[in-house]
Formats: C-alpha cells, structure tokens, sequence
C-alpha cells in the first residue's frame, strides 16, 4: 500500500494542501504549530476515520468552514486508488472509494491502513489499561476489519447491561433478572470471542516486540507482554455470576474484557513503575512497530508508518538505531528540530504558513550517499 499524493481543504490549519509523498521515507519539516501533525492526522483519519489524537471529527475543519475534505490517491494490491472524504462539522461525513460512494462510512476501515506512533504514545505504558485494550483493538480492526464489528457489539452490550443495573437500584425483579441473563449470555459471547481475539494477537505480537524493542533501545533486555483477566480461570459466564451482586450494588459491570490489561515488563519487571522515560518511550514505539509488522504479515501489505515527532522522544542512538531498522514501505514522519544525521529522507517537505513546499535535501557533510 502506498500513497502517492494527498491533498486536503479546509482541515484544521489548511485551506487547501496539497503533498507529493515518495514511496518510501518522507520528512516533514516544520517549525511547532505549523500544521505537521495535522498533515499526519489527515491521513489517518481517512483509515481509521478517527483522529490519532482523540479529537472529535468536527475538530479537524478549519475554524470557519463547515465542512473538510481529505483526499488521497495510491496505489494498493497493484491497482490505483482514490479516497476522498467529507467531513462535515454537523452532519454525515461522506467517503467516496475510486469516485464510488461508500454505503456505510465505516466501508472505509480496511482500505488505506495507517501505524501512528507519537508522543502521546506514552500512555500506551504510562497510562491506564484502557490506553492498552485500545491499543490491542485498533491493531485487531487493522488487521481485519470485522473486528471493528465486534468491537461496537461488545460496547453495545455493555452499555445496555449497565443501564439495566444502574436502573434496577440495586434489586433485581423476575424480569429484570432474566433480562440481564440475556445481556450476560451475550457479553459472554462477544465479549469472549473479543479477549480470544486479543489473546491471540498480543500472543503473536510478544516476540516480535522483544525485537522491535531491542532494535530501538539499541540493546538487549527482555520485554514481555502478557493479556490479564480477572475472569480468565474462572470463565466470563462463571465469573459475571459471581460478580452480579457487586455489580448491582455498584450499578455497572465489574468484570469483563472492558477491564482487562496489558502486562508489559522490561527484564521482568513492570513497565509502567519501574521503567525510565527513556524505556517506556522506545517500549511505546517498539510497540507500534510490533504492530505494525504483524498487521503487515496478516494483511500481506505494509501500513503507511505515521511517525509524529519521534526524534524528539528519543535520544540520539535510538533514533538512529530506529533509522537504521525502519520497516520496508512508505513511512511519513514530522520533526521541528531537524533531522538526526543518519537520516536519508527520499524527500523533504516543509510546512509553513499554511503551505507544504518540496525541499532539496541539503548535502551534508559526508557528501551523497
Ligand atoms: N480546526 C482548526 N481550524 C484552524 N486551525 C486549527 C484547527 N485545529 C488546529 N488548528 C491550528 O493548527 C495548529 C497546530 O498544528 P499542528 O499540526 O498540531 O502543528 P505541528 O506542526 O506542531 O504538528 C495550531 O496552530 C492550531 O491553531
Ligand atoms: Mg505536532
């Protein structure tokens, strides 16, 4: 998969803009503020339909306009392809694949596939386990979009059960009862099949993060990630029969793959307390490259790798050491500060002003390469 131009109106800093990408490494230069990670977010929402950065859609039309257009054109499976999309502040947002409409937006998951990694990435070590679950679940949508389906069902069920408990104060009648039998039988279900899903996955991704960690931290160290769930000996039916007076009493559901976890480790211990920042950042990437291998080995074609301000969440050696092992295909990245010396972009942009310019890459002092 490859994009070859992308070219946007209205969305968030720009008017109109329009990029030229080369099929493998381009860089994207620019000072804070002038709309890199902007460019980034473009392209991921038109596979995810999602902003990386958690923002609503309507966040991503300029201040003024009523309506964002985001298009790109590529090639993928060895056939050319256009995607255009609408967004619309209040209203429908409209995809168009190869100048066809979509029926159902959501169509769109599954054509262009993006990994993101930023400096919000973080989280994915720092942060709650939630950061974790949406980590696996994205990677499971990337990988086949009928996740995205079971996903939205799990989600759906839970806030139904929830509703019923919150609304039962704390006491079940003979009808409420057997409604909420119903919502356990199909938490269990769904919910069983999503943790299988994830369980699998994270048990394909393990090794291949002890790599893609090792080549960031630039040595040895052992990492391991292992899924967690309460319920897990116990089984999900057994073990919400076991919950349902807590969750009653409490008025939401206690136990479930909505409260599952990633436990990550460096050298056996955990990630997220034991750590240095420096760890946890090149862990976070490692992460999103682990990812992204997998996902490319399961779809047989490589995502367009987003990476928004990596030098800055790295020292020296690991941005080298990153440079050094970028995976095979196209792969787009921000930096405010330059780029490290290793680094040999096929092309250069430049924002500023509003504007994405074409860049002869200065020679440097080593002379071509
Ligand atoms: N909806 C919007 N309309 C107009 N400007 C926006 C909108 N959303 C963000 N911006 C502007 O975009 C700029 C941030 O762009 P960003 O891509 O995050 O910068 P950077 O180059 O540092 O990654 C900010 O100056 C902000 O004012
Ligand atoms: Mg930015």
């Amino acid at each position: 998969m490859r994009l070859d131009r992308v070219w946007v109106t209205d969305l968030r800093s720009y008017e109109e803009a329009e990029v030229q990408l080369a099929a493998g490494l381009t860089a994207l230069l620019g000072d804070n503020g002038e709309g890199k990670t902007n460019l980034l977010e473009a392209v991921a929402w038109l596979a995810t339909m999602a902003s990386f950065r958690g923002a609503p859609t309507e966040a991503l039309v300029r201040r003024g306009a009523d309506r964002a257009v985001i298009r790109a054109e590529g090639e993928r499976e060895g056939r050319s392809i256009l995607i255009e999309a609408e967004l619309v502040a209040s209203g429908r947002n409209r995809v168009l694949v190869n100048r066809q409409p979509l029926k159902k937006a959501r169509d769109l998951l599954g054509v262009l596939r993006v990994t993101v990694f930023s400096p919000d990435d973080l989280e994915l070590i720092k942060g709650g386990p939630a950061e974790r679950r949406r980590y696996l679940d994205d990677a499971l949508v990337a990988s086949h979009p009928r996740y995205d389906a079971l996903r939205s069902e799990v989600d759906k069920v839970l806030k139904q059960r929830n509703a019923l408990l919150k609304g039962a104060g704390g006491r079940l009648d003979e009808n409420a009862g057997f409604t909420l039998d119903v919502w356990d039988a199909k938490l269990v279900e769904a919910g069983g099949a999503l943790a299988s899903a994830r369980r699998n996955l994270l048990a394909r991704l393990a090794p291949v993060l002890a790599e893609t960690y090792a080549a960031v931290a630039h040595g040895p160290a052992e990492v391991t990630a292992d899924y967690v769930a309460d319920w897990a000996e116990a089984g999900l039916a057994a073990a919400l029969g076991a919950a349902r007076h807590d969750d009653l009493r409490r008025g939401v559901s206690t136990v479930g793959p909505h409260r599952d976890d990633v436990e990550l480790r460096i050298s056996a211990m955990p990630a997220r307390t034991h750590a240095s920042q420096g760890e946890q950042r090149s862990l976070a990437l490692a992460l999103r490259l682990a990812a992204h291998r997998v996902i490319t080995e399961v779809t047989g074609s490589a995502p367009v790798l987003l990476l928004d301000d990596v030098f800055s969440e790295l020292d020296p050696d690991r941005s080298d050491a990153l440079l050094a092992n970028l995976p095979a295909g196209q792969t787009l990245l921000t930096s405010a500060s330059g780029l490290p010396p290793k680094a040999r972009p096929d092309l250069v942009l430049r924002v500023a002003d509003g504007r994405i310019a074409a860049d002869v890459p200065e020679p440097d002092a080593a002379g071509p390469s």
